[in-house]
């Protein structure tokens, strides 16, 4: 089976795309910024300081994440709405640039690759660190103001303070120490600014193509 990895910041369109080119390629999806969203979650139901590393780093262990097509489910409970809210949203980069978090994570993605033997993965650093051997390594942006703007058709709010919190974002996502967001040296930069997202996903799935082509020689 194929490994696609799609990384790029916020509002790019990951999960769409990636939701899309699995369903094409016929493989499974996973979003891993759900998970960090689910430990977030867990974080703040359990009123715990954003300064305590152990206390959270502890919660990421000791969470059960599962991720199905259309469910997140949290210690057994569907979160699929609630990782979605703006107080999710203001905390999760803090959280995931996490060095234990992270490690927990990460394995955690990698075991899900290796059970279903393939996929498409999206975060943020998977075709750097999590899967480096992916078959196929997209990083998929737009322009700042392409983002705000999908996220507000997306979810409500007012523009310039949507562009605000995805700037806040970008810059805590690209600047930690652990894994920042960075496209990989042989990842393929898609520029979606202006396209259609059926013209995205027919591009992706063209790369994927030739790559399988190419393995299969
Ligand atoms: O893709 P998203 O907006 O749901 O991601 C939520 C947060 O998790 C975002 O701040 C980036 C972080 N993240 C990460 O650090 N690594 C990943 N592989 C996926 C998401």
């Amino acid at each position: 089976m194929t490994v696609v990895a799609i990384d790029g910041p916020a509002g790019a369109g990951k999960s769409t795309v990636a939701r899309l080119v699995a369903d094409e390629i016929g493989v499974p999806y996973l979003d891993t910024g759900a998970m960090y969203r689910c430990v977030a979650l867990a974080v703040l139901r359990r009123g715990v300081s954003h300064g305590d590393v152990d206390e959270i780093a502890s919660i990421a262990e000791s969470v059960e994440i599962s991720l199905h097509a259309d469910t997140v489910l949290l210690d057994g409970q569907d979160v699929s709405t609630e990782i979605r809210t703006s107080e999710v949203g203001a905390v999760v980069s803090i959280i995931a640039a996490m060095t234990p978090v992270r490690n927990s994570m990460r394995s955690q993605q990698q075991k899900w690759i290796a059970d279903h033997g393939g996929g498409v993965v999206e975060g943020r650093d998977i075709g750097t660190v999590v899967l480096p051997h992916a078959d196929v390594k997209i990083f998929l942006t737009a322009s700042a103001q392409e983002r705000a703007a999908r996220r507000v058709q997306q979810s409500g709010g007012d523009l310039a303070q949507v562009a605000k919190e995805i700037e806040g974002r970008d810059h805590l996502d690209s600047t930690r120490q652990d894994s920042p967001l960075q496209p990989a040296s042989d990842a393929v930069h898609v520029d979606t600014t202006g396209l259609s997202i059926s013209e995205v996903v027919a591009s992706i799935v063209a790369i994927v193509h030739k790559k399988q082509e190419i393995k299969n020689v």
